[in-house]
């Protein structure tokens, strides 16, 4: 089986979030299970450099305002797996975010940027491309591949099986109606409503429509999105879908997201001996200029600073985070308010909280390594995948019940430590308070280091490795 995944990002060559680890690991998580798997990938710059052995497919255009498109294949340098990337410099070549021009707004020309993403998809589901490979499945992935499963609708000759999944219904891709001139797309009468979005043209819509298969990426998402409160007006479109409509959970790569072998820590651990963990949490606190005090709850957060991951209610349970002698560290960026309000916990508490606006791969890995907590307060999360690297890590994860991370994390309560099921820390309520009592529940566990140590290694244990969704996704495909 011949399956195509398309996306905008893809790690390590472009990433802004989890999307992008995703369709590194999964393609490859595929192929291992033997399905003939390829990726196409729009030529940002990132792109073009990292992948390697780059040859040209076929050259098209122009289209979608570019005078030349080239379709090259090369492959991802660490799984090997074969990536098709579409070099049009006009569309692509841009430096920086993958979707934000240096103002920090969208490009303007982003419906075009990415319909050929999935125009390009849907030729090669054609045929028209690649004489030599031609998928049976096209697998798109969030809005800006949600284009492709409508191309291949309108196409009465193809067959191709679509899937598309959901990393994040907030992000509906949505244009002005009269950008659809620019796309190639029949959406007058009847098939308009299938593209149009309260007099908007949404890309999402158009995949949540037409693909035979939606998926989200996990049980609880693909759940709560039914529902208005996550639906983003789209939730009676995807009641609708009924059985079409599935989750399935993300994976994580343990090659990338493993203590015993993660060369950016001071020193390597496992389950079996912890020592490695509290020289990484030493090495830590001493690069943020913390005092090196081994028993401080060192709390964490790797994440965008934006509402969504509820980084404002972390600001509002700081003061129960210092009351218990803890620490904090912070990596991220998003919206200017939140970072603004981050800067400043940092000047005022210089020796306990340490916040690091910006992207930075290495010192993520460094943080998860040497936290004791790390905190998820997302007031919705599709997935999420750093609870899922913290659990590896031995850093406890400190969640709200939504989305993946109700499905991966098990409170930690006097039942589920008896029983021997507890892996972290679960609040409800979308408030500070809320929060804050779980924080000092996690204060109050840490302090009994036994018990502590226990949670921590069975979180180690836990193997959330991509092989299990990949037999999902493989059945999902063979379904259709
Ligand atoms: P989302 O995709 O919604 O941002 P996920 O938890 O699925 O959330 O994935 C986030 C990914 O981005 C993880 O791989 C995480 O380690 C990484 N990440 C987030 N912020 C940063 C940062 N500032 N520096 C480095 N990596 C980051
Ligand atoms: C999105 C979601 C996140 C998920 C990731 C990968 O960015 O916000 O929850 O883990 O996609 O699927």
């Amino acid at each position: 089986m011949r399956v195509l995944h398309l996306a905008a990002e893809i790690y390590p060559l472009v990433k802004t979030g989890g999307l992008a680890d995703v369709v590194a690991a999964l393609p490859a998580a595929l192929a291992a299970r033997g399905l003939d798997t390829r990726v196409l990938v729009p030529g940002m710059p990132g792109i073009l450099s990292g992948v390697v052995g780059l040859k040209r497919v076929v050259r098209i255009g122009p289209a979608f305002g570019a005078a030349i498109i080239t379709l090259r294949l090369g492959r991802l340098p660490d799984s090997g797996v074969p990536v098709y990337v579409i070099d049009a410099p006009f569309l692509y070549r841009r430096d920086g975010s993958p979707y934000l021009g240096p103002d920090g707004r969208d490009w303007n020309d982003n419906h075009r940027r990415f319909a050929l993403l999935g125009w390009i998809a849907a030729h090669l589901a054609s045929g028209e491309l690649d004489r030599n490979w031609r998928p049976d499945v096209v697998h798109a992935h969030d809005w800006h591949a949600g284009l492709a499963p409508a191309y291949i609708a309108q196409n009465p000759a193809l067959n191709t099986a679509t899937v598309f999944t959901i990393h994040n219904l907030a992000f509906r891709g949505l244009f002005p109606l009269d950008h659809h001139n620019d796309l190639g797309l029949l959406i007058s009468g009847a098939d308009q409503s299938a593209l149009e979005f309260h007099g908007q043209l949404s890309f999402m819509k158009a995949a949540l429509v037409h693909a035979k298969r939606v998926n989200a990426v996990s049980p609880t998402y693909a759940q709560e999105i039914c529902l208005p409160e996550f639906g983003w007006g789209l939730d009676g479109l995807l009641r609708d879908r009924g059985s079409d409509l599935s989750g399935i959970l993300n994976g994580v790569d343990y090659l990338v997201w493993n203590p015993q072998t993660d060369p950016a820590l001071a020193k390597n651990y496992d389950h079996d001996d912890l020592r490695g963990k509290d020289a990484c949490k030493a090495k830590l606190q001493s690069e943020l200029g913390f005092a090196r005090r081994a028993k401080a709850p060192l709390f964490a957060v790797v994440s965008r600073l934006t509402a969504q991951k509820g980084m404002d209610l972390i600001l509002g349970a700081l003061p129960a985070i210092l009351a218990e002698g803890g620490q904090l560290v912070v990596i991220g960026s998003g919206e200017a308010e939140i970072e603004a309000a981050y800067r400043a916990a940092a000047a005022e508490y210089p020796e306990n909280v340490s916040v690091h606006l910006g992207y930075d791969d290495a010192f993520s890995h460094r943080i998860m390594a040497g936290a004791d907590v790390l905190l998820v307060p997302s007031r919705f999360e599709p997935c999420g995948l750093t609870q899922l690297y913290a659990l590896r890590y031995g850093t406890l994860p400190l969640v709200r019940r939504v989305g993946g991370l109700a499905d991966t994390v098990i409170d930690a309560t006097p039942e589920s430590l008896q029983a021997g099921t507890a892996n972290g820390f679960v609040f409800v309520d979308a408030n500070s308070r809320a929060l804050a009592a779980r924080i000092a529940d996690a204060c109050a566990l840490y302090r009994d280091g036994t018990a502590w140590r226990l949670v921590q290694k069975r979180g180690m244990l836990q193997d959330y490795s991509w092989a299990d969704s990949a037999v999902r996704y493989e059945a999902l495909y063979r379904s259709i």
